[in-house]
């Protein structure tokens, strides 16, 4: 079935200009980037977008990271595009990335790990509807 997904290209690697690499990855493995924005995000965003780790130890260092640079928002859509690109992505912890996955090649640590994906498709429509409006997505 046809899906879309929320990327995020996260501030290590904007920094360190890999964007364009990260997207030849994602559209060689058969996902369409629809919808695209490179954004500062703020820290009332960060915190909501990562509500669910509100708890965590790493909640903290999770929202300095992720408005520390430039990230770049992203919809992607494709067959089975969660699931798709939570392959392309590989592990959460880089160190158990599998070979040619996005965080294998260009990951730098478990928060600086380059790419963040919807981990189902429910998650991907709210997601998504927290950068995007629907006159954003063209596919
Ligand atoms: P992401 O897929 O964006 O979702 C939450 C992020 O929290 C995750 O990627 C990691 O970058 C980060 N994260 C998850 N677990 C840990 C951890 N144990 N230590 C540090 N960062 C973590």
């Amino acid at each position: 079935m046809t899906e879309r997904t929320l990327s995020i290209i996260k501030p290590d690697a904007t920094r360190r200009n890999l964007t364009g690499k990260i997207n030849a990855v994602i559209e060689e493995a058969g996902l369409r980037i629809v919808g695209q924005r490179r954004i500062r995000m703020s820290r009332a965003q960060a915190e909501a977008f990562y509500g669910i780790h509100k708890e965590k130890p790493f909640f903290g260092e999770l929202v300095e990271f992720m408005t520390s640079g430039p990230v770049v928002v992203q919809v992607l859509e494709g067959e089975g595009a969660v699931s798709r690109y939570r392959e392309v992505m590989g592990a959460t912890n880089p160190a158990n990335a599998a070979p040619g996955t996005i965080r294998q090649l260009y990951a730098e640590s478990f928060t600086g790990n380059s790419v963040h994906g919807s981990d189902s498709p429910e998650n991907a429509r709210d997601e998504i509807s927290q950068f995007f409006t629907e006159a954003d997505i063209v596919g």
